[in-house]
């Protein structure tokens, strides 16, 4: 008997002000035609004054438990990964307890920046595995409308505000990629990179900071390393791109996105696409997708699923599951 974390609901919220394109035309030297041909994103979602990360969360989370059909009072642990928690500490994950009524149980924050959601999913699974958690809240929750520099056009273009969520609960498995659950995952980092992703502010600087990024650098690392750890995962779980139902990827650039696709051998009919809507929304990216790939029919129950992601670190990583 294999123990396997597997999905058992998901959910999302978005804030609900949306800010098209054209709107950026007003602030910066830029066009709707730039930001759609260079980046996919149509629009993307601001959180409004009073919304933070840890309120987005705990809406995700509530759907995430409507869907599972639980109760906070069943669950175990919150995983939450951000990097733009409310306040230095303490931790969004345990804002999200308090306003889910939880009194037991453990919370706490992981921080990959866009990875942050692989790396909370594959720490969930490793304490679902070796028994010390049953059920768990995978939570990605960002509010990046409030690090950008609302004035740098090559920046202020990309990103949105969001979160998603996962309920993940202990089952037997057979031990098999047949499996129903987390099958396999693939994390990585290299801090020599720290210069071409990075907020430029924090404790150390007594400010909060704005997000600086060398686009064009972060660009290439992407579609490379992206590739790299999708195939390693696969390799880890015993499966082939070509096992692949839906490859559910960070939605930073429709361009990267098609890159990986392609170096992967996947037509784009395998790839469930949100970044129109959305923008970055750095670590909520992949649950959101997730989210809305299966509340418009395109994952379904036994389907196997790809996540991969990269960020400031860099961070990058995958993660193999069934639905
Ligand atoms: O989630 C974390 C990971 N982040 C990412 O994955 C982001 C990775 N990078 C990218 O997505 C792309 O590099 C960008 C969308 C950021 C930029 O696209 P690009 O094709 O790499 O453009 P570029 O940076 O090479 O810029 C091309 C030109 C530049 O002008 P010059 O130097 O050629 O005269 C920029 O100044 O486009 C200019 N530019 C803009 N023009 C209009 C940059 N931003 C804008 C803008 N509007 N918003």
């Amino acid at each position: 008997m294999t123990i396997r974390a597997v999905v058992t609901g998901v959910g999302h919220y978005l804030p609900e002000r949306v800010m098209e394109n054209a709107e950026f035309e007003k602030l910066v030297d830029t066009s709707d035609e730039w930001i759609r041909s260079r980046s996919g994103i149509e629009r993307r979602h601001i959180a409004a004054e009073g919304e933070t990360t840890s309120s987005l969360g705990a809406n995700a989370a509530r759907a995430a438990l409507a869907d599972a059909g639980k109760a906070a009072e069943e669950v175990d642990a919150i995983i939450l990964a951000t990097s733009t928690p409310d306040l230095t500490f303490p931790s969004a994950a345990t804002m999200v307890q308090r306003e889910l009524g939880m009194t037991h149980g453990f919370a706490f924050d992981v921080q990959a920046v866009c990875a942050g959601f692989v790396y909370a999913l594959t720490t969930a699974n490793a304490m679902i595995v070796t028994g010390q958690a049953k059920r768990v809240l995978v939570i990605g929750a960002e509010t990046f409308s409030r690090i950008i520099d609302w004035t740098d056009r090559t920046t202020c273009v990309l990103f949105g505000d969001g979160a998603g969520a996962l309920l993940l609960e202990a089952q037997e498995g057979e031990g098999s990629s047949a499996d129903r659950g987390i099958l396999a995952a693939d994390l990585n980092s290299d801090g020599r990179h720290r210069d071409i992703l990075y907020v430029d502010g924090g404790v150390s600087t007594g400010t909060t900071g704005h997000l600086r990024m060398e686009g064009r650098e972060v660009f290439r690392h992407a579609v490379e390393k992206l590739a790299q750890t999708a195939q390693m995962s696969l390799e880890k779980a015993g499966l082939t791109a070509e096992d692949i139902d839906w490859v559910v990827p960070h939605q930073a650039n429709i361009r990267i996105i098609q890159g990986t696709a392609k170096k992967l051998g996947l037509g784009m009919e395998k790839v469930v696409v949100t970044v129109q809507d959305h923008g970055n929304t750095s670590a909520a990216s992949i649950p959101l997708a997730l989210s809305v790939g299966r509340a418009n029919g395109q994952i379904r129950d036994g389907d196997l699923v790809v996540t991969e992601a990269i960020g400031g670190g860099l961070a990058w990583g995958s993660v193999v599951l069934r639905w």
